[in-house]
């Protein structure tokens, strides 16, 4: 912390008017009200700003009275006195919650320390296997050293405090409860999940589009054919013209059979961002339910659960969240928890959704104990504004290619996150000549380790040629 400005939200500010605060770039936050709406304010601001919550600092009640009488009026400065010297004293009424408003970092060539990544290499696919920074690598180690000191006492004592608490902080990222959140391994396990749990019957329709991730489209089509059920493919054209295309086509093939709709939230090939909630909604009015594969999604653009409305929503936090390897998680509706269960049934068969999912058998749980400290790197590089950048970077560089190959984009552009896909200029053999009017595409992808400098931007421009990830 550089600045040790502080301000105040007054007890009664609404939400809206906390975040017009001229001075949110000062590096602390006090929010005097009651802590409940103090720590949801701070809350709400962590989701925008890389903010964290500090000690909640409390007041001695004849204090907190005359803030409860006339906190509006109150004298700054005094306040800020105030609140050094009362620090650590108790009030039931009102109290102040202090967080910290930390400083971004800088992006770029000057972010690559962070990262472990060979300096030799301008690492274009961040989104692909995802890379955690070394603060995030040591959260894992310092976890697993804990797991080492007694793994006995860890796995039958202790892993299930920890666990509970990092799918809380995942929850307040996306808008969820923790406990409606379970962590997987990655995306495909959640899925798979989902859709081998289900119960499918002879002429079941399972509706999928032809942007599906391969290996989720597979497993459809596995769980289709051992139980009778169809596989329905939507077909969305492309380039895409608008979200309008996307809709029609799904509503074309939606029907009275349709028992489960899969949408990606970013399909990967295209990368095309799929207008999710519209889709649930649609999928709903025709009595489907609605699994959202999320793989590519937090970390790369706001994900809000509750809005997009969906029976399950998986999703990778390795990928653009910055978690070490092997962190993904299933979210689920509270009516649709019962209806799925894990891969591997273990002892936690029968007694509820958490039991079930937070033990699966003996593995790492490293990487979902790392997961808080990858969300507070994620937010401390930015979070919303980090997420704005990488995909003002992905749609500069496509810019840059469509015109330079006089092509254009895969769709939109703002269909688009921090990854998007232009069209090739490439010539085929039997079309004349002709540029092709479909995709094949190259997919460009944003990330905080690329694009601080001149040169940097301009070599991290290249493109991503191996699609599917
Ligand atoms: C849409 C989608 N679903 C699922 C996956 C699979 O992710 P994972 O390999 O982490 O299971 C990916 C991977 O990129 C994806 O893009």
């Amino acid at each position: 912390m550089t600045q040790l400005t502080s301000f105040l939200v007054d007890f009664d500010m609404s939400l809206e008017s906390a975040f017009a605060m001229p001075r949110l770039d000062a590096s602390m936050a006090s929010v005097v009200c009651d802590q409940r709406l103090g720590a949801e304010i701070i809350a709400a601001l962590a989701r925008r700003l890389p903010v964290e919550v500090v000690e909640p600092v409390l007041y001695p009640p004849r204090f907190c009275h005359s803030l409860g009488g006339d906190a509006r009026g109150g004298d700054r400065a005094q306040h800020r006195h105030d609140t050094h010297a009362l620090a650590g004293r108790r009030c039931r009424r009102r109290a102040p919650v202090t967080a910290r408003v930390l400083e971004p970092l800088a992006y770029g060539a000057a972010q690559r320390r962070e990262w472990p990544l060979d300096p030799a290499v301008v690492y274009l696919n961040h989104g692909g296997y995802g890379v955690s920074p070394h603060a995030v690598q040591q959260e894992q180690e310092s976890w697993r050293r804990r797991i080492e000191r007694n793994p006995m006492r860890f796995f039958s004592q202790e892993l299930s405090a920890p666990l509970r608490a990092a799918a809380t902080v995942l929850a307040e990222l996306l808008g969820a409860r923790g406990d409606d959140i379970v962590f997987v391994d990655n995306a495909t396990t959640g899925c798979n999940a989902v859709l081998r749990s289900l119960d499918f019957k002879p002429g079941d329709e399972i509706l999928i589009t032809d942007l599906a991730y391969g290996a989720i489209a597979k497993a459809a089509r596995y769980v289709a054919a051992r139980t009778g059920a169809t596989v329905v493919d939507a077909h969305i054209p492309l380039p895409l013209r608008d979200n309008g295309a996307v809709i029609a086509a799904i509503a074309e093939r939606l029907g009275p059979r349709t028992r489960l709709a899969v949408f990606d939230h970013v399909a990967s090939h295209s990368a095309l961002v799929l207008p999710v909630a519209e889709l649930t909604r649609l999928a709903h009015g025709a009595g489907a339910r609605v699994l959202v594969d999320g793989a590519h999604a937090p970390g790369q653009l706001a994900v809000d659960l509750r809005s997009i409305g969906a029976d399950w929503y998986v999703g990778n936090c390795h990928k653009w969240l910055l978690a070490p390897r092997g962190c993904g998680f299933l979210w689920a509706e509270p009516p649709q928890q019962a209806l799925v269960h894990p891969l591997a049934i273990s002892h936690g068969y029968g007694s509820g959704f958490l039991a079930e999912f937070d033990w699966t058998g003996t593995r790492d749980p490293s990487p979902f104990l790392a997961l808080p400290a990858a969300i507070a790197c994620h937010r401390r590089l930015g979070g919303e504004v980090l997420m704005a950048r990488n995909a003002g970077l992905a749609r500069q560089a496509a810019r840059r290619l469509a015109e330079r190959w006089r092509t254009g984009l895969g769709g939109p552009e703002d269909s688009f996150a921090a990854m998007v896909t232009v069209r090739l200029a490439a010539r085929r053999r039997g079309d004349g000549g002709k540029r092709s009017g479909a995709l094949p595409t190259v997919a460009l992808r944003g990330a905080p380790h690329r694009g601080g400098d001149h040169g940097a931007g301009r070599r991290a421009l290249g493109p991503h040629r191996r699609p599917g990830l």
